[in-house]
């Protein structure tokens, strides 16, 4: 049993499969759940924005009998008007979980350093959890067994691709990063998910070409620009041209199904047409993001219940 979902790396593969398992259990009988957080309220703390993460999670913890409480970018930024330390002191002591975003990776082990309920990571520089939770469950959804998949991400390789990499390397998916040459994915991270895929029979690769996503049953899109880093939209565009979700790659990688964590720009990382085509399950998988991460509060907070 783990006390906090930092990283992702505290469910193994058994781990990850229950929590699936459960998800979509939740999904087929949402009143059998309706109490399995009655009288716990978890602080959801966001030092960025957010439409789908706020929304699945606040929704969410309410359908399962809970109370969730928000506080944004000005009242959730961490060591601006008191420490980290002091944020994760104070609450621990009337809530039952926090929920946070964040910049920094650290700010969140900081929190569960000195937080004596779960800490939930919904998206830092370094993962997104939650966000890989959501990708498979839909993925299990479309495809049944996911080990036998191929994943494709193409984009920028940081929070995402790094969450995405480490889910699928434990659940024994094939997993390749198409990403330009100086923005690949963390090296530690990258070795950290060949160790785990070696052991669970898949691959992890990276490359700039997408000639590598050739063969993947889904392709992955990003914003090519992520929150927190203010570099224009429009620099970016020409570095990244080749590795736009369009129905030319669909054709050329063979891939069946399109998947997107959101906010999208259209046209931009992903056509409409691809956005909006038969491919695409980028609204269930949004949906998803809410059944996950309701699986995870309840074995978090409840694991009696599960
Ligand atoms: N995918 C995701 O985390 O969306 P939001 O930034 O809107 O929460
Ligand atoms: N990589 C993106 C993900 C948004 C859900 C970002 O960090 O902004």
């Amino acid at each position: 049993m783990f006390n906090h979902f930092l990283s992702g790396l505290e469910l193994d593969q058994q781990g990850a499969l229950k929590l699936l398992n459960l998800a979509q259990q939740i999904k087929a009988h949402p009143f059998e759940y309706s109490q399995a957080l009655a009288g716990k309220s978890i602080v959801t703390l966001f030092e960025k924005p957010s439409l789908r993460t706020r929304l699945s999670f606040d929704i969410g913890i309410n359908k399962l009998g809970g109370h969730a409480v928000y506080l944004d970018s000005q009242n959730g930024a961490m060591g601006a008007r008191e420490s980290v330390k002091d944020f994760a002191l104070n609450i621990a002591t009337w809530a039952d979980g926090i929920v946070a975003r964040v910049f920094q990776h650290t700010t969140l082990t900081t929190l569960a350093e000195f937080s004596s309920v779960p800490v939930v990571n919904s998206l830092c520089d370094l993962y997104h959890p939650c966000q890989a939770l959501a990708d498979f469950l839909t993925l299990q959804q479309v495809y049944g067994d996911v080990s036998q998949l191929k994943l494709a991400y193409l984009g920028e390789g940081n929070n995402v691709s790094h969450s995405l990499m480490l889910l699928a390397a434990n659940l024994g998916t094939d997993f390749v990063a198409v990403c330009p040459k100086g923005s690949s994915p963390d090296a530690q991270i990258l070795k950290q998910a060949e160790q785990i895929a070696a052991m669970n029979g898949a691959s992890v690769m990276v490359s700039d070409r997408v000639e590598a996503a050739v063969g993947a049953n889904a392709l992955y899109a990003d914003t090519w620009v992520s929150m927190g880093d203010n570099t224009p939209l429009e620099q970016v565009k020409e570095k990244y041209k080749a590795y736009q979700l369009n129905t030319a790659l669909l054709k050329q990688t063979g891939a069946d199904t399109v998947l997107h964590c959101q906010p999208a720009h259209r046209e931009v990382e992903i056509t409409s047409e691809v956005m909006d085509g038969p491919a695409s399950k980028i609204i269930q998988q949004a949906e998803n993001r809410m059944h996950a991460q309701n699986a995870l509060l309840v074995t978090l907070l409840n694991p009696n219940f599960v």
